[in-house]
């Protein structure tokens, strides 16, 4: 009944590191080709549920989307655009706001990480936002949705959302998407502490590597990166008590598109002086290009907003007739 099609979303809320390259933007491009329609957005409207400069949000919407580009997403391949540009999740958002029951969205697990200890002071909108996730993945009446651990519960408020909107309605009219679950290889580490998220809010910038990084900064990050003094073993088993060996293994694994044991079947037995340069090569390999040609597109705002506009005209062709039918179904 439903074509298979895959929707994400990223914050433009600024600093891309390679966590999110590894963890979301390289499977988003991985996903482009006959299987699925992919459907990509920077969803500024959540961005702003907690504060945004305006001209840094403008800033940082142009640079995700630079990233998507550099990294292989296909404009033509892909639907690529900025959520404020396309009203119809705005418009569904809030009929899922009467959907959902505010029991479930209590139950929120990243609402109280994000809101911290003054739940009070935080805006309504970051309360809310599971619904408006629900509606950027349902207004596309998306099957698939590439999800890190972190949003599975918000994936399981979309499944329940649209149920009771069937429910209620008496229709068939939204899927229950699925999530397709990252392995493990692409949960990055930070650099300094392998018990920690490589993250854009980590103050030491030597414990992440940025999309924007250059070769030299790779290179330099991953050559200090922390470590431990022991060999690289054979199999993955080897490392499970050691997350700085573990994690630079894992990137390395992600980045050449291997397995650990993979990687260990080769590298097995070197010390880090050794695995260090060869990750270094590998990653500047990978990443430099990505970066070289972000900075070139951020040199041209014009064309990137001609995308965004043209993705957005792409991707309300798709949402406004759901979102008409979703009016008629409501008595609207
Ligand atoms: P958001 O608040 O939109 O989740 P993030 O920057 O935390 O913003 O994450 C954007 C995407 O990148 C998410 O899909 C997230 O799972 C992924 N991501 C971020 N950091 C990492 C990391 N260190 N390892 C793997 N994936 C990551
Ligand atoms: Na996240």
């Amino acid at each position: 009944k439903f074509a298979p099609r895959v929707f994400s979303g990223i914050q433009p809320s600024g600093g891309l590191t390679l966590g999110n390259y590894l963890g979301a933007i390289k499977r988003f491009v991985d996903m482009q080709g006959e299987d699925y329609e992919t459907i990509y957005c920077m969803v500024d409207m959540h961005a702003i549920t907690v504060w945004q400069e305006p001209e840094a949000l403008r800033r940082n919407t142009r640079e995700l989307c630079a990233g998507f580009i550099a990294s292989g997403i296909d404009p033509e391949r892909s639907i690529l655009f900025n959520q404020s540009q396309v009203p119809e999740h705005a418009q569904l958002g809030w009929i899922f706001n009467c959907v959902a029951r505010m029991g479930w969205m209590k139950r929120m697990t990243q609402f109280k990480d994000k809101a911290g200890k003054n739940a009070e002071a935080a805006s309504l909108g970051l309360f809310g936002y599971p619904a408006l996730m629900a509606a950027d993945i349902l207004v596309y009446h998306a099957t698939h949705v590439p999800v890190g651990e972190d949003q599975k519960q918000h994936l399981e408020l979309t499944r329940d959302i649209a149920a009771k909107f069937n429910h209620d309605y008496e229709v068939d009219f939204f899927p229950l998407t699925e999530p397709v679950i990252e392995g493990a290889a692409t949960r990055v580490m930070s650099l300094r502490d392998g018990s920690k998220k490589m993250s854009k809010s980590d103050p030491s910038d030597m414990s992440r590597i940025n999309m924007t990084d250059d070769a030299d900064a790779i290179a330099s990050k991953i050559r200090k990166a922390r470590t431990d003094p022991e060999a690289l073993p054979s199999e993955a088993a080897g490392l499970s008590d050691r997350p700085e060996a573990r994690n630079l293994v894992n990137i390395y694994a992600a980045l050449a598109d291997t397995s650990v044991d993979g990687v260990l079947s080769e590298m097995g037995g070197k010390q880090f002086s050794e695995f260090k340069p060869a990750l270094a090569e590998l990653a500047v390999e990978k990443m430099a290009p990505i970066s070289t040609e972000m900075a070139r597109l951020m040199q041209e705002p014009a064309e990137i907003d001609a995308i965004l506009a043209r993705g957005a005209e792409r991707a309300r062709e798709l949402a406004e007739p759901i979102l008409k039918r979703t009016y008629e179904i409501v008595g609207m």
